[in-house]
């Protein structure tokens, strides 16, 4: 089988969809597998290292996608790579079709068969390629918050966690999920005060048993919790996430009067639409704005700052999938690995994920 692995092109995307050690397993299995040049550079993953390790090198975007028959990519195809796709072609990838409804209708029209990464379940109901990701952006949330409460950042100028007798200041995070849990680590280890609001009880008791109660709020999320929470904070991270589906809108424009003047919102639920009625999609480049003199912060690909990391963690997550593929071919995967065949959004210009489809009319 043919797997072609493209040079990212998204904005400040130095992300690969294959390690040169992950090409090595998958040759070994019989894959032939056709990299783009300098695909991995930016990272240190050198040509060499990837012929060293069974893969030939392509010099175009157009070779690889022309002579592949598995693409596998890290972010959503971009405008400039919807030429190369058609319904011969199958995509492994992050697709996030629900939160860009445009490039959901061009995708479509290519005819391409789209496998997303963020809809692959497991056994236990989790889904385990967004999870690694997740995990990531939930950890930079805080990292890139605490930032822009900076004063030169245009923040209120606060520390999160306390100095000597002076009280710490509060993080709120809406989506206690895989990304949620993280932040929330985060934060609790400034020191801040944290407020958790999501719509499960469950989950907030399981958090409840592993962070006990100092300085937390675990609440179930109400608009008017919301508000509550929001007026009182200095960081705010959206975290929600319903499968497939736009975010709800947790955080209304009306409900932004209620902050602080210098206080910071992470959506990292952006790339599927944004859960603040304010947020826009941004990048690396240009990652922040302010509505109400508060700083959103909505990069929708969070996990690209930190490339190295997030690719080891990708593959490490991916790779167990693609050397099934390769083993047993693609539609036998399919209709064998129902947690795979759950990836599958668009096939032949139609919608075949539920959810997508509901989401998406
Ligand atoms: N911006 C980025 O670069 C980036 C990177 C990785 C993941 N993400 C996104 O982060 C989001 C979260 O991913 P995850 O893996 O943590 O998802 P998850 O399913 O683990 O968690 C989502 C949580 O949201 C909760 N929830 C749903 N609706 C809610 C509501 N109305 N109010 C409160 N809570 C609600 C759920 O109960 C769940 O606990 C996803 O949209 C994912 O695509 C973005």
């Amino acid at each position: 089988m043919k797997l072609g692995v493209p040079k990212e092109i998204k904005n400040n995307e130095h992300r690969v969809s294959l390690t040169p050690q992950s090409v090595g397993r998958l040759a070994k299995l019989g894959a032939d597998v056709l990299v783009e040049k300098s695909a991995g550079l930016e990272i240190g993953f050198t040509d060499e290292m990837f012929v060293n390790n069974g893969a030939t090198i392509l010099d175009t975007a157009a070779e690889i996608f022309s002579n592949s028959e598995l693409i596998i990519k890290v972010k959503e195809p971009q405008e400039e790579e919807l030429k190369y796709l058609t319904p011969e072609k199958t995509l492994f990838t992050y697709l996030h079709l629900a939160g860009d409804k445009q490039q959901a209708k061009k995708l479509l029209e290519t005819g391409v068969t789209g496998i997303a990464y963020e809809t692959v379940t497991a056994s236990d109901g989790s889904l385990p390629l967004l999870s690694p990701m997740s995990k990531i952006a939930g950890k930079i949330s805080i990292v890139v918050g605490q930032y822009y409460l900076l004063k030169p950042n245009k923040g209120i100028g606060t520390l999160l966690g306390s100095v000597d007798q002076i009280e710490p200041r509060t993080v709120t995070v809406i989506g206690a999920g895989v990304a949620g849990k993280e932040a929330i680590k985060k934060a609790i280890s400034t020191g801040a005060k944290v407020n958790i609001l999501d719509l499960s009880p469950p989950k907030l008791s399981d958090l409840e048993a592993e962070f006990g109660s100092t300085n937390i709020n675990y609440l179930i999320s109400s608009q008017e919790r919301i508000v509550e929470c929001i007026s009182s904070s200095d960081l705010v991270i959206g975290s929600v996430y319903v499968v497939g589906k736009e975010a709800p809108k947790v955080v209304t424009k009306e409900m932004l009067s209620e902050m602080k003047s210098g206080s910071v919102m992470v959506d990292i639920s952006i790339d599927q639409g944004g859960c603040f009625e304010t947020s826009k999609p941004t990048t690396h480049d240009d990652p922040i704005y302010k509505v109400e003199d508060v700083t959103h912060y909505c990069v929708t690909n969070m996990p690209g700052a930190v490339p190295l990391t997030s690719t080891l963690a990708l593959n490490e997550a991916t790779l167990p999938f693609i050397e099934e593929i390769v083993k047993s071919g693609l539609s036998k995967s399919l209709s064998d690995n129902e947690h795979l065949a759950a990836g599958v959004n668009i096939m032949g210009g139609k919608i075949i994920h539920p959810a997508i489809k509901e989401a998406l009319n």
